[in-house]
């Protein structure tokens, strides 16, 4: 191995990184069944957009970190049929709570159902556009945890909503002092990092739409993340990389 390595190539190719990654699956605490049931379920009933899900490694990884920070009230934005908002509710137990903001009616509506049908009492989805209903939440106690996973492009103004809501002595503060950002997709495939043609997944990008004002998006939420006065960053490349945050005041 080169002196120069960095990092370990855990994936040299398709085949490799799908070993690894049902490993490591199979290597951590299992998911409940209701969770591992559902994701099944929704890969299986709603193929066109079912991808918009955090897989259930990344479920393992967010209940693992969550308990391990002990976080009790959960802010999702974005929640899509409500996977990962039953993994939170999963994660911080009965008496903790989760608040998700989405868009879509139809979403929310399947999202609700599942909740219904599972007992899960403890999340409630506010139907809206997140880019007006972020601002306008006054939570009773600030949450502990924000998770970002809506539209790529709405993430620069996710984050300064979340820090002018959040203010040292502001009443009905949103996220805490010492309160974790979570930001999903934030290196979209490598793309954020290597947005050159010589990325494989370059021509597979170049086809969704609003690819590049995501890509920029993308970039600038990362640079405010790791510059911003107020927060401790970290981003890790793993699954489609994940920014972490936390608030310092
Ligand atoms: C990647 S999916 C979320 C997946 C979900 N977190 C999961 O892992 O199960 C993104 C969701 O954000 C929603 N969304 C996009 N723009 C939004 C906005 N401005 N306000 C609220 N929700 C939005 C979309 O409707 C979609 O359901």
């Amino acid at each position: 191995m080169s002196k120069k390595t960095t990092s370990a190539a855990l994936f040299p190719n398709a085949k490799v990184a799908a070993e690894v990654t049902t490993y490591s699956a199979s290597s951590s605490t299992a998911l409940p069944k209701h969770l591992v049931d559902y994701h099944a379920w929704v890969d299986e009933n709603r193929p066109q957009d079912a991808a918009y899900m955090i897989s259930n490694l990344q479920a393992q990884s967010l209940i693992f970190f969550a308990r391990a920070f002990g976080a009790k009230r959960i802010l999702e934005i974005g929640s899509y049929v409500g996977y990962s908002a039953l993994v939170w509710a999963h994660a911080v137990g009965e008496d903790g709570k989760v608040t998700g903001l989405e868009f879509s009616e139809e979403y929310a509506k399947i999202a609700n159902g599942t909740f219904e049908k599972h007992g899960v009492k403890n999340v409630e989805i506010i139907v809206g556009d997140a880019l007006q209903t972020l601002s306008t939440l006054q939570p009773e106690e600030p949450y502990d945890l924000i998770f970002i996973d809506a539209q790529k492009s709405g993430y620069p103004s996710y984050l300064r909503d979340i820090l002018a809501g959040s203010r040292p002595g502001s009443t009905n503060r949103l996220l805490r002092p010492g309160g974790f950002i979570v930001a999903d997709n934030v290196l979209r495939r490598g793309l954020v990092a290597d947005g050159s043609e010589d990325n494989p997944n370059w021509q597979l990008q170049r086809h969704v739409l609003h690819a590049e004002e995501d890509l920029i998006a993308l970039r600038e939420f990362n640079k405010a993340l790791a510059n911003h006065e107020r927060l401790e960053a970290l981003l890790l490349p793993i699954f489609d990389g994940v920014g972490f945050a936390r608030l310092l005041d």
